[in-house]
């Protein structure tokens, strides 16, 4: 059996975060994550970070590689009938947002934590969690055919969508709010050079598509697909010629997409969730674990950093002072944020997707929508500050 002060459940970005500011503050965690590190470091998924991710990577001293390597976009496009208009985030707002693969965020958060040393382990199946409601939670985990058990003061459940923590709270405490939506995304990595410096998200009668990237040699692209759609039906050939169609507007303007080699394509079903609260007793959720977002508002990782600063914040203030009381406000403190992003989220989906059995007059109201975020200085500004990312009160 050992002993520590937080036990983090799951190794993705809220988990490593929530290592780092701990041990930063003297406080003691072991992460038990279920994959092998391979795994956690391949997993590709988001790529935008808002200003204040950024600023969390550089709180950490981890934002060497990010600073380097990262790509900091002051705008990004919004296209519909055929035309392309650019949202200032820089001019309306004053904030910029960064792409640099969450992948890379995570390989940058693993290092730091073998380098000093961090306990971190890979390859734990059987995870469960036991005494939430006592002052002695602990993690039983099996590792190489052995048990083990880690006997903590609080456990933080950083485990996703899919994990453990959250089934572990007994049936009752968690109100669960939820929509599934009818399409999903179909997302390609590519070598071939970005052919805009910003990301463009495309509203078309053939359905969404966004034009993204990782670096100057890798283009990240993704299209709108019925949900569980089956990849086989997906050709590389299919994708880009789906790609031309929704994202060459032809008239009077000459942007093309780069083809290259699909080094990597994947489907994610899109989903907005919540659960209340998002603690119980001694355990307390964060990220993916607590909430999904569907992927249009590129909040999903933000919104988890945001989570885990919190958690430290309250954590310190119990081990420094005693104080429970921030402890105790958890849930209360993530869910402004939470459901700011969910709004967002929710409203970027809703303006940009083509619904199955087109409704023409959902059709009329996107459309002005759009016109209006991309004409009033008002609603400009209001769609920049969400995007850039609104700072946690
Ligand atoms: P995760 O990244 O899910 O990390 C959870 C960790 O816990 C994982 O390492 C997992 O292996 C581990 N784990 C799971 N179960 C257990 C267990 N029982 N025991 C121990 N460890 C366990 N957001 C965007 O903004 N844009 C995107 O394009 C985008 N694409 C996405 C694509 C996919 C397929 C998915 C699933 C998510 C995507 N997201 C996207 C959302 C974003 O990536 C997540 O919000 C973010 O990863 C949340 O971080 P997290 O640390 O809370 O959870
Ligand atoms: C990316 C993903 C998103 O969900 C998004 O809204 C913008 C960019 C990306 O992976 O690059």
């Amino acid at each position: 059996m050992t002993r520590t002060q937080v036990g983090i459940v799951g190794a993705g970005p809220a988990g490593l975060f929530l290592a780092e500011f701990l041990r930063q503050a003297g406080i003691d965690a072991v992460v038990v994550e279920a994959r092998d590190r391979e795994y956690v470091q391949q997993r590709v998924r988001a790529g935008v970070l808002e200003q204040g991710s950024v600023e969390a990577m550089e709180q950490l001293g981890v934002a060497d590689r990010l600073h380097r390597e990262g790509l900091v976009h002051e705008g990004f496009e919004l296209l519909f009938e055929g035309e392309r208009h650019r949202i200032d985030m820089q001019a309306l707002c004053g904030r910029a947002i960064t792409v640099y693969g969450q992948q890379e965020v995570v390989k940058d958060l693993i290092d730091r934590r073998l380098e000093v040393g961090g306990a971190l382990h890979f390859d734990c199946s059987d995870v469960a969690l036991h005494g939430l409601d006592t002052d002695t939670p602990s993690i039983t985990y099996v590792k190489e055919g052995e048990p083990f058990e880690l006997q903590c003061d609080f456990i933080a459940g950083c485990d996703g969508f899919h994990g453990v923590s959250r089934p572990s709270i007994p049936e009752g405490v968690l109100t669960v709010y939820e929509r599934v939506y009818p399409f999903a995304w179909l997302g390609i990595l590519a070598r071939a050079a970005p052919a805009n410096e910003e990301l463009i998200y495309a509203n078309t009668p053939r359905g969404f598509a966004l034009y993204s990237m990782r670096n100057p040699q890798v283009t990240r692209l993704y299209l709108q697909v019925p949900p569980d759609e089956d990849i086989a039906r997906w050709p590389d050939e299919r994708i880009w010629s789906e790609l031309h169609a929704r994202l060459e507007t032809g008239a009077g303007d000459d942007f093309a997409v780069n083809e290259g080699e699909i080094f990597e394509k994947g489907v994610t079903p899109m989903r907005s969730f919540v659960v209340e609260p998002m603690q119980y007793g001694r355990l307390f959720l964060c990220g993916d674990a607590a909430h999904i977002v569907p992927p249009t508002g590129a909040k999903g990782l933000n919104v988890a950093v945001a989570d885990v600063q919190n958690l430290s914040e309250a954590l310190i203030a119990f081990y420094a002072r005693g104080d429970r009381a921030q402890l105790d406000g958890y849930t209360e403190r993530c869910l402004r944020k939470v459901w700011r992003v969910q709004h967002f989220s929710w409203f970027m989906t809703s303006m940009m997707h083509q619904p199955p059995g087109r409704d023409p007059f959902e059709e009329k109201l996107q459309i002005s929508q759009l016109k209006y975020v991309t004409s009033s200085h008002a609603a400009m500004v209001s769609l920049a500050e969400n995007y850039a990312g609104l700072p946690r009160t």
